[in-house]
């Protein structure tokens, strides 16, 4: 039989690291939604939900929004991401390099809004 005491120690050590556990769960579980809807600097347009599920798995959003590309570069681009297993069909992958070359195309608008760069 345990005494009071082990018991006692018992308790609060499955406590303890029960809720550590938990805190760490928590803190995944909160972080995954935060960087997978940061879809806020990315302008409205057909394609815009392809390109926010299917270019923010592996790394930023962002990676992709500050580029401003030709549709080309935009096609190749994505032929890359595609080969490290980006989620964009054959189908959706000319919509996806159109919303791209569109919105962060070298004259888009996302362009204007930085220091015209020296050509
Ligand atoms: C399967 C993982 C994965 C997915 C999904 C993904 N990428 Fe990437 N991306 C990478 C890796 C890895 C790199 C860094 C390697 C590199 O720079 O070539 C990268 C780098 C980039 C770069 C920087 C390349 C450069 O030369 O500066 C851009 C732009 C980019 N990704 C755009 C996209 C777009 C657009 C999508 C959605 C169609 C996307 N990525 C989806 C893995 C991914």
């Amino acid at each position: 039989m345990w005494s009071v005491k082990q018991m006692h120690r018992k308790f609060f050590k499955n406590f303890l690291s029960r809720s550590v556990r938990l805190g760490m769960l928590s803190l995944i579980y909160l972080s995954i939604p935060a960087i997978a809807q940061d879809t806020s600097n990315l302008p409205d347009g057909p394609g815009k939900d392809k390109v926010a599920t299917a270019c923010s798995g592996c790394h930023d959003l962002g990676q992709a929004t500050g580029q401003h590309q030709s549709a080309e570069r935009w096609a190749d681009i994505v032929s890359v991401m595609v080969n490290y297993g980006a989620p964009v069909t054959d189908s959706d992958f000319s919509t996806v390099v159109r919303y791209l070359a569109t919105n962060f195309g070298p004259d888009g608008a996302a362009a204007q809004s930085k220091p015209a760069s020296p050509h």
